[in-house]
């Protein structure tokens, strides 16, 4: 199947004005095999016929169903695991003292695809008991994929992504067996509830988190709508938190609202905290963007 130049400009279009992502040349490339399945299942023989009733305008869920299918989902447990060190070393420890009287951590996996970025955020406190017994550890992941985020949901995962990102030991104790894949354990699932959210938009309840992940979701979008999510996602954090990105990602030159933290290489705070000298700040209202 041929994709041509109106098609895969009409499908990025869609795309874009959707989720803010650009369709990259090589994925482009990739169109016809991201919906083919989609094509086969709804018996649309071409593109083109796709196309014709995109524009018609009478399928919405169709439309969604291919905005879904043409988004990069990559994902898995403990990805790049030097951020995750970062935060159970700097980050964390550093809550446990400013929160000690509230006993609450609010954490935001903004763009969390399937949702293995939030349970590996779950292990970290799961596995350290004895620092957060007695704690409300919220969690949220929210994707604006509907299709993603109903599979995080149910938090079961193939023996290929459980491998990828998880050592045997980790995965017994925080997965059962369940047909044919690995399921997490209540325990895990518990701290961890999940949203269909556009990040573009503005941030989801309680809207102010101590940490906030967005990693490798701000890559694709344009300048203009890579501030706007920066702008949400500074908005989110309470006045002492943390922004994690991916690796090789930064606000440097995107936002001036986020700053490095001096001491935490990889992690952002609001710039007005980010140059406070002590690392024990009381909390304050978070700044709104
Ligand atoms: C490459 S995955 C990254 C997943 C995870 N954060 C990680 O680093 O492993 C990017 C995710 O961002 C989601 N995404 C893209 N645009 C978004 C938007 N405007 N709002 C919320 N999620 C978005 C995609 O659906 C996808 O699941």
């Amino acid at each position: 199947m041929q994709v041509s130049d109106s098609s895969s400009r009409i499908l990025a279009g869609l795309l874009e004005a959707r989720t803010g992502q650009q369709l990259t040349m090589s994925r482009r490339w990739r169109i016809e095999t991201a919906l083919a399945a989609l094509l086969r299942e709804r018996g649309i023989a071409t593109l083109d016929e796709l196309i014709t009733i995109l524009v018609m305008g009478k399928e919405p869920a169709l439309s969604n169903r291919v905005v879904e299918a043409l988004l990069n989902n990559e994902t898995y447990f403990f990805r790049d695991r030097t951020p995750f060190d970062l935060l159970a070393k700097h980050a964390l420890p550093l809550l446990a003292k400013r929160r000690a009287s509230s006993k609450r951590i609010r954490i935001w996996s903004a763009g969390c695809s399937t949702g293995q970025e939030a349970y590996s955020l779950a292990m970290l406190f799961a596995e350290d008991p004895a620092a957060w017994n007695g704690w409300t550890v919220d969690i949220l992941g929210s994707d604006v994929s509907t299709s993603a985020i109903d599979r995080a949901r149910q938090g079961l995962y193939s023996h290929f992504e459980v491998q990828r990102g998880l050592g045997i030991n980790q995965t017994i104790r925080w997965f059962e067996e369940h047909e044919g894949g690995w399921r997490a354990v209540e325990g895990l699932r518990k701290p961890v509830r999940f949203q269909v959210h556009n990040l573009l938009e503005l941030p989801p309840n309680p809207g102010e988190f101590d940490i906030v992940l967005c990693r490798n979701v701000l890559l694709y979008l344009n300048a203009e709508k890579r501030t706007l999510a920066f702008e949400r996602l500074a908005s989110a954090m309470a006045s002492d938190g943390w922004l994690m990105l991916g690796a090789g990602e930064t606000v440097i030159g995107q936002t001036r609202k986020l700053s490095s933290d001096p001491k935490a290489r990889g992690l952002y705070r609001l710039t007005d905290a980010a140059g406070e000298s002590s690392g024990e700040a009381q909390p304050r209202t978070a700044q709104r963007a």
